[in-house]
């Protein structure tokens, strides 16, 4: 048999959450919210495109309940700076109407993506609406955002792996890590 690799990416600074980390906190998730959810007849688990997917392909396999999933694919961030400004690239197929909704996002920075999508969401008028992320940068909220189920509260730093990227790049890895960006800015 092949010797385990450890692959990493040449700017990655320090692992600030473990793969089996990220696998007991999800499965906790999915424990309250098949419980949170236990008389609902319509669920939908709504991603944001791409960095939610490994979380909600995950998450939705803990979830014992029938549900259903679809996504949206939104920006607002170039490189590692949030643009304040939420574009719609494409939009989900579900009609929401009478839906109990999860929107599942990887990670809450200024909150501006979460708060854009979830007033658009509720114009749909959905029977209810839930925010759930992996990761939560509490300390640089811009605009006033409950996020109803969070995997990790973490500093501000920037972080690739477990879906999450820097210009595409870290989706790959299976834990969370901080990104040098004095190395990456050499590259
Ligand atoms: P917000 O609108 O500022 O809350 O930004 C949310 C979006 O920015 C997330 O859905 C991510 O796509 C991206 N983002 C914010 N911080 C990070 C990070 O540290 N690593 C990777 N992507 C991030
Ligand atoms: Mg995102």
């Amino acid at each position: 048999m092949a010797a385990e690799t450890h692959f990493t990416y040449d700017f990655i600074g320090e692992i600030l959450i473990t793969q089996k980390e990220i696998e007991d906190r999800v499965s906790a998730l999915g424990e309250l919210l098949t419980n949170h959810y236990k008389d609902s007849e319509k669920l939908l688990l709504l991603g944001l495109l791409r960095g939610s997917v490994m979380f909600i392909t995950d998450l939705m396999r803990k979830i014992q309940r029938p549900l259903t999933m679809d996504f949206m694919s939104v920006s607002s961030y170039s490189g590692v700076a949030s643009s304040g400004f939420v574009r719609i690239d494409s939009d989900h197929k579900t009609n929401i109407h009478g839906w109990d909704v999860i929107l599942v996002d990887d990670i809450v920075d200024t909150g501006y993506t979460i708060h854009t999508v979830r007033k658009l969401l509720l114009d749909r008028k959905p029977r209810s609406l839930r925010v759930c992320a992996l990761l939560d940068k509490i300390e640089k909220h811009k605009v006033d955002i409950q996020i109803d189920y969070c995997g990790f509260e973490i500093p501000d730093y920037f972080v690739v792996g477990y879906g999450l990227d820097i210009d595409e790049k870290g989706r790959n890895l299976p834990y969370i890590a901080s990104v040098d960006l004095a190395k990456y800015n050499k590259n």
